[in-house]
């Protein structure tokens, strides 16, 4: 018998989309005991109107227009936070002392301090939770996992990430407001870090262990935009850009890269680890494909690389591969959104199993001390460690 979730969606924007999407598909291709419900979903009162739109589309029973009130309804089992990163910790707060389990989108917080809050709100109230970093629901991207595990990479050398776009190139575009709230610090704490680099580094601790230290600079290349809310012409404190140099606690070296100046790169998520047998490459513009580069036997060492090997180009899409066998037939591709169908059927079995799925917000936190580190390092021009 299926056990009813209903969910609160907190924010109906980019994320609310992708969510109720998957929370609208689940069902369909996963086998699972629990079965969410889309009960309600909060917005702006000022966005009435959208937001009514926005519940009728995708068949949301109700609409809030105060997310404190949505919260603490007794009907709600859970809470996703898909509003922008300012409001994640007093949402999760107020979730988690009305005993709701929480979802939460990536960056965990505004900064590290916040997040201990929300990690220790949660803990206590013992409720179940995930942070959404979907990224490592790429059915290529748990392959790069699940491929390093097996030994076939061996000892790690270096580790890269780089994560570009091109959209904030303009001087014209404004800052702030419903639409560029990314580059107003007070609402996204802070620019490239917490909102792409965020992804990287989840997805480089999760494959290739924790960071131990880092040393980074930052830069915004448009000092003054127009503030969308107040009308003025202001300072802009985010990171357009940051990179980084890590070094990993297995002794490897990281390289990270992210900017929204990146003519011509849109949504560029890529990373390769180059090991002593074997290397490995993806990039998100071409989200099926895996590259891999064999050049010892796992088992034994002995060098296999010979007049034949080049980079293997895999085609993630047989039923052998993470998530495929939910999905289509083999040469059928999945997309963007499957990564967040993905996330939640884990997320859903980890409830069923009594094994929570990964990650939960103390994996949130980690990724956001790093995060702070980053940006640290940036201000104070030396290196930071990364407490273990
Ligand atoms: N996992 C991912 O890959 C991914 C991708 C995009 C965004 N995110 C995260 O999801 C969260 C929401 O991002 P989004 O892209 O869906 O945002 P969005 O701007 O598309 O939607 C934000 C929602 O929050 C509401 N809102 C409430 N207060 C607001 C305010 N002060 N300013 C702007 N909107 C406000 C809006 O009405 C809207 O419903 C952020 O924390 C973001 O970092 C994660």
């Amino acid at each position: 018998m299926a056990k009813t979730l209903n969910i609160a969606l907190v924010g109906c924007g980019f994320m609310g989309r992708a969510h109720a999407n998957a929370y609208s598909q689940v069902g369909h291709f996963f086998d699972l005991e629990y079965q969410p419900v889309l009960k309600a979903c909060y917005g702006r009162p000022e966005n009435r109107a959208n937001l009514e739109q926005f519940a009728a589309r995708w068949g949301i029973e109700s609409v809030e227009t105060d997310w404190r009130q949505l919260v603490t309804r007794d009907d709600i089992h859970v809470v996703d936070v898909c509003v922008p990163n300012h409001m994640h910790h007093d949402v999760v707060l107020a979730a988690a002392a009305a005993g709701k389990i929480v979802v939460c989108e990536k960056p965990l917080a505004m900064n590290a301090a916040e997040g201990e809050a929300m990690v220790a709100a949660i803990e206590k109230a013992g409720v179940a939770n995930l942070i959404w970093f979907n990224y490592r629901r790429v059915p290529a991207i748990s392959l790069f996992k699940q491929i390093v595990d097996e030994g076939r990479v061996g000892r790690p050398f270096h580790y890269r990430a780089v994560y570009n776009q091109d959209y904030t190139i303009d001087a014209n575009v404004p800052q702030g407001g419903r639409a560029m709230w990314r580059l107003d610090s007070k609402v996204a704490g802070s620019g490239v870090t917490g909102d792409l680099l965020a992804h990287s580094i989840d997805t480089a601790e999760w494959i290739n262990g924790p960071i131990a230290r880092v040393v980074a600079s930052t830069e915004t290349f448009i000092k003054e935009r127009q503030h969308t809310d107040t009308g003025q012409v202001e300072k802009v404190d985010i990171d357009d850009a940051c990179m980084f140099l890590a070094r990993f606690a297995n002794g490897s070296m990281g390289t990270f890269e992210s900017t929204r100046y990146a003519r011509g790169r849109k949504n560029y998520n890529a990373m390769e680890l180059n090991g002593e047998n074997g290397a490995v490459f993806f990039d998100l513009e071409n989200p099926h494909m895996l590259e891999f580069y064999r050049y010892a036997d796992p088992q034994t060492g002995n060098k296999v690389e010979d007049h034949l090997t080049g980079w293997q180009k895999i085609h993630v899409t047989n039923f052998e591969h993470p998530y495929m066998d939910k999905w289509w037939v083999p040469g059928c591709t999945i997309g963007y959104e499957h990564t967040f169908t993905n996330t939640l059927a884990d997320f859903l079995k980890g409830l069923e199993t009594g094994t929570p799925a990964q990650p939960d917000l103390r994996s949130g936190l980690r990724t956001q001390r790093v995060c702070d580190a980053v940006l640290e390092s940036a201000r104070t021009g030396t290196w930071i460690d990364i407490p273990q």
